[in-house]
């Protein structure tokens, strides 16, 4: 059974007693041992879908539809409690800063034990133990001496490594990590991805990994999920994904990215204007106001997630490297 399994998700939102819908008909799926990368630009609902995995939107906001299969178990219809027990024992939680998520006036020692307390009964000595040996596996050196210190006397990285400790300190069956590394410099965030990615596949654990950053995820992620205005548009492997994108936006995102390989000065190729405001009505494809290939088809229908090439696309004109007579997918 597939350890998360999210189909058709729909998340409104409630405001002066009007609804809008935020993320439509999102799916995606994750294995143990597996990374999935949730990749779009800013405002396309990818935190709201972790969030929402979690069971954490944010007041007014809710599940419309869909479902969000953990263990072949719905998260939407569990109650409050039930959810809460998922959260920190089986579905653990890496934010993008970890200043506010770890607590300024407790020691190192305190925070990554607790849970190891509380949730798996362990003694302060074998929490201790577990403690020292998280620390070591993520990369921090002098152990003992960094538990006892606070988060202000380490550096964001280190502060990562720490959060992604305490992440793996339940065992849990699946991490969400939400722009881990977004305030870290670029090459800190690499060697925390791969880390990340690493220690996941160790512990046989789902790793969910939402980044704004296409280039970055390419080589820790097994498949990637590309949103776009509350919407999946591309899903494939991270191989297929890199080597053949068939949506527009994807392949501007992949355009957009700095590449190690090109002559420092090469200019990139942002896509041009700015993501839609997700309750900004646009008639058919959310994208067509920024696409070169858009005609009126896009303008006037939704494109639906259909297979193509080893890839699913939600795309009139996807780009196929064998194109039928009418441009549709075939
Ligand atoms: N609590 C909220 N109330 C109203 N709108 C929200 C709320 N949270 C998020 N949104 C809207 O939903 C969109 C998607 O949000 P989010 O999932 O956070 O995007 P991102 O892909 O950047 O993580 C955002 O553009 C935001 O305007
Ligand atoms: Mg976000």
């Amino acid at each position: 059974m597939t350890l998360l399994n999210i189909k058709g998700l729909a998340i409104d939102v409630d405001r002066d007693g009007q609804t809008r819908r935020l993320v439509h008909d999102a799916s995606f799926e994750v294995d143990r041992g597996e990374t999935l990368a949730i990749v779009g630009e800013s405002g396309s609902g990818k935190s709201l879908s972790a969030l929402a995995t979690m069971g954490l939107l944010a007041e007014g906001l809710s599940v419309s539809g869909g479902e969000i299969l953990f263990d072949g178990r719905d998260i939407v219809q569990m109650d409050a409690q039930e959810v809460n027990d998922l959260r920190g024992n089986e579905i653990a939680m890496v934010f993008q800063e970890p200043m506010t998520s770890l607590n300024p006036v407790r020691s190192i020692e305190a925070q990554l034990t607790e849970g190891m307390r509380l949730k798996m009964g362990l003694n302060r000595r074998a929490a201790m133990a577990r403690a020292l040996e998280l620390l070591n596996e993520v990369g921090i050196s002098d152990p003992e001496e960094r538990l006892r210190q606070y988060p202000h006397q380490l550096s964001g990285g280190m502060r990562q490594r720490v959060m992604i400790a305490i992440a793996l300190s339940c065992e849990p069956k699946l991490i969400l990590a939400d722009e881990p590394t977004t305030a870290l410099d670029v090459t800190i965030q690499a060697q925390i991805l791969a880390l990340t990615a690493k220690l996941c596949r160790d512990h046989d654990v789902g790793l969910v990994l939402i980044t704004h950053n296409l280039g970055i995820v390419a080589r820790y992620a097994q498949n990637v999920a590309v949103m776009y205005g509350g919407r999946v548009v591309e899903k494939a492997s991270a191989r297929d994904l890199y080597s053949g994108a068939k949506h527009p936006y994807t392949r501007g995102l992949l355009d957009s990215v700095p590449r190690l390989d090109l002559p420092r000065d090469t200019p990139l190729s942002p896509i041009p204007g700015a993501p839609p405001d997700p309750t900004e009505e646009i008639s058919g494809c959310r994208f067509h106001p920024r696409c070169a290939k858009a005609t009126e088809v896009c303008v006037t229908d939704i494109p639906q997630m259909r297979p193509a090439e080893r890839h699913e696309v939600a795309c009139w004109h996807p780009n196929l490297t064998a194109k039928t007579k009418t441009g549709a997918v075939a």
